[in-house]
């Protein structure tokens, strides 16, 4: 059976917990901004897609291989949801996870992705003993590919041109981080 995600996770200025349905309005807002949606599968975002998505993550839960776990991200100060985490449990080798991050814009720039990553890194390679984490970014998408090399993960892979992408041809990087290069880098950036 897999484990159930925690009601909540918290970090400095967010919290993390799972997508309810009342958070339908606030996810089309801001995946529906064009900075937004610019890099990632959709290019709009409507009340119809919302409800596919969170009718589909009510009964998801972490760890299930072959699924995404959508995790919301919500500041702590306001209440407010501000993006959100995809946490891809992979078919084949289920301690082995994918991520993907989306904030919205006006939430850009403040260290938010980095805080919220940090805290899913440590909860799925401790509690979840995850092996590898994997993210894919766009070669243009500048902000993701410095997330991902801000928390440590290395870059596997370059593609060149190889998938079609809203009317064009993408190349995207491939980027992971192990379990044990986690630690190493958690243990160096501890204080004396
Ligand atoms: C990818 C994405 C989440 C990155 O967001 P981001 O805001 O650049 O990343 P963070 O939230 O970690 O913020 C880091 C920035 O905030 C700055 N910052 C400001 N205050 C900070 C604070 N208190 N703590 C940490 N960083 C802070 C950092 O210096 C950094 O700025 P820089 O990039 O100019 O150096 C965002 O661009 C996004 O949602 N894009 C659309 C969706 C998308 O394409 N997702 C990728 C799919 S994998």
């Amino acid at each position: 059976m897999s484990p159930r995600f925690p009601s909540s996770l918290t970090t400095r200025r967010l919290h993390l917990r799972r997508l309810h349905r009342a958070d339908a309005q606030a996810l089309c807002a801001y995946r529906s901004q064009p900075e937004v949606a610019r890099y990632q599968s959709w290019t709009t975002y409507g009340p119809d897609d919302a409800a596919r998505l969170l009718d589909d993550q009510q009964d998801r839960d972490i760890g299930t291989p072959g699924t995404w776990l959508q995790v919301a991200i919500v500041e702590t100060s306001s209440g407010h949801l501000v993006g959100d985490c995809g946490l891809h449990c992979l078919e084949d080798e289920p301690q082995q996870f994918e991520i993907g991050i989306t904030l919205a814009h006006d939430h850009h720039g403040k260290g938010y992705a980095t805080e919220a990553l940090e805290c899913l890194l440590h909860y799925l390679f401790t509690t979840l003993s995850a092996r590898r984490i994997t993210a894919t970014t766009d070669v243009l998408n500048e902000p993701a590919a410095a997330l991902f090399r801000r928390l440590g993960f290395r870059q596997e892979a370059h593609h060149i041109e190889h998938r079609p992408y809203k009317g064009t041809l993408t190349s995207e990087f491939v980027f992971a981080l192990l379990s044990r290069e986690w630690t190493a880098r958690s243990h160096s950036h501890q204080q004396p």
